[in-house]
């Protein structure tokens, strides 16, 4: 894989870099900045040698459609302020752009091109539409190691139009995520939660093999309640899970793996609602699960601190309200307490468990923190991830 870093030339290149800009938003404002300050880096270097930026990214999942809520544009106005300079953002049709309506004044730097998932060619990888977006520049770099498990255009296909190189960041997270994969100590725990039940239930049966415990708490927990046949309610879930749910429990079996899901959670009526703390048997039509309660809590306090190593992607609950924070931070506050006693190594990953972790200030508390979310648990996986493997 080419780094950007090795170019002989950068002087005056349009350079279409790939970004993951995808952070969280409520009601247009910001509430965690460290996809954004993570690629002011890449965005410096560029800018010192003298390159012509096209700012790539997508932000949530408009599915083909634009979405003013979902426009990249507090995330231009936050970078303009971080880096004190002007960028534009472009809102024409991507398909009416040509390279020479980029940078007319000589002043401009860098441009943004609005969200890339407004356009269904995006999702589908597509020919066209890749093609035209490599004919605004000169060349291409992917610093998005968090958008690399989508085989998308601005990610993908994109490389066969243009000479194509990782970015500085892309390639911190691959050699942290190697090491960790590589020098891993036994016992193994991996807690995965969050909201992104579809990403990331295929992807639970192919760690078994690899982990003592896999620990599933948030959205996808309640998949797993259904398969037990227990009720919950008005909660979030994915349809058509039961066949994945049986393997996962066959697989684990077969490689001694503990899976771990939640004996007690909180619920309420609605996401601003109070906190009501249920035994699993309890939920009503009515209820909404959004954390795991207390029971829950202790038995995954005692499974981490019998653990060496632990991976961590997504919240246990819907932290964004705190009333459903608790058992995040209680996950957070047993994993930072073996990392001060050094008798753990600790990775966490994703936009939102980033966010989670910046809200109790301990970044610095874990040994690795990835951008990534699926990304991370793909790489896990041991999966070639198809932007890197584009850029190979
Ligand atoms: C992420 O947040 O993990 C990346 O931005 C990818 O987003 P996606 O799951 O919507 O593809």
């Amino acid at each position: 894989m080419k780094n950007i870093k090795d170019h002989e030339n950068l002087n005056q290149k349009k350079v279409l870099l790939r970004l993951d800009l995808n952070v969280p938003l409520k009601n247009g404002i910001i509430t965690d900045q460290t996809r954004i300050n993570k690629i002011i880096p890449i965005i410096e270097f560029l800018l010192k040698k003298d390159s012509k930026i096209i700012v790539i990214s997508h932000i949530g999942r408009p599915k083909g459609k634009v979405d003013k809520k979902l426009s990249l544009k507090p995330i231009c106005e936050s970078l303009e302020k971080k880096i004190k300079r002007k960028i534009k953002i472009i809102n024409q049709d991507i398909f009416k752009l040509k390279k020479g309506d980029l940078f007319k004044d000589p002043q401009d730097q860098i441009v943004f091109l609005e969200n890339i998932r407004f356009y269904e060619e995006e999702e589908k990888n597509d020919l066209n539409f890749s093609k035209h977006l490599a004919g605004l520049a000169d060349l291409f770099v992917n610093d998005a190691f968090s958008c690399s498990h989508r085989a998308h255009a601005s990610i993908c296909k994109i490389t066969e139009f243009l000479p194509s190189f990782a970015g500085l960041q892309l390639e911190t997270e691959i050699n942290a995520l190697k090491k960790v994969t590589t020098e891993i100590k036994k016992p193994v725990t991996c807690i995965i939660g969050g909201s992104k039940i579809s990403t990331k239930i295929g992807v639970i049966k192919n760690l078994i093999p690899k982990f003592d415990n896999i620990i599933i708490v948030g959205g996808m927990a309640n998949n797993i309640l259904l398969h037990k046949g227990k009720q919950i309610g008005k909660s979030i879930k994915e349809e058509n899970c039961e066949m994945i749910i049986n393997e996962i429990f066959k697989t684990s079996n077969k490689y001694s793996c503990i899976i771990t899901y939640p004996e007690d959670v909180l619920v309420g009526k609605n996401i601003n609602d109070k906190s009501q703390i249920k035994e699993i048997d309890d939920i009503t039509d009515n209820d909404l699960i959004l954390d795991i309660g207390p029971k829950t809590i202790n038995k995954i306090k005692v499974i981490i601190e019998n653990s060496k190593t632990v991976l961590w992607n997504g919240p246990a609950g819907y932290f964004e309200n705190p009333n459903f924070a608790n058992g995040s931070y209680e996950i957070a506050k047993t994993i930072i307490k073996k990392n001060k006693d050094k008798s753990i190594f600790s990775v966490a990953g994703g936009g939102d468990t980033v966010a989670l972790i910046n809200q109790v200030n301990a970044i610095e508390d874990f040994n690795f923190v990835s951008t990534a979310g699926g990304a991370f648990l793909e790489y896990l996986e041991g999966k070639e991830l198809p932007g890197i493997k584009a850029l190979n």
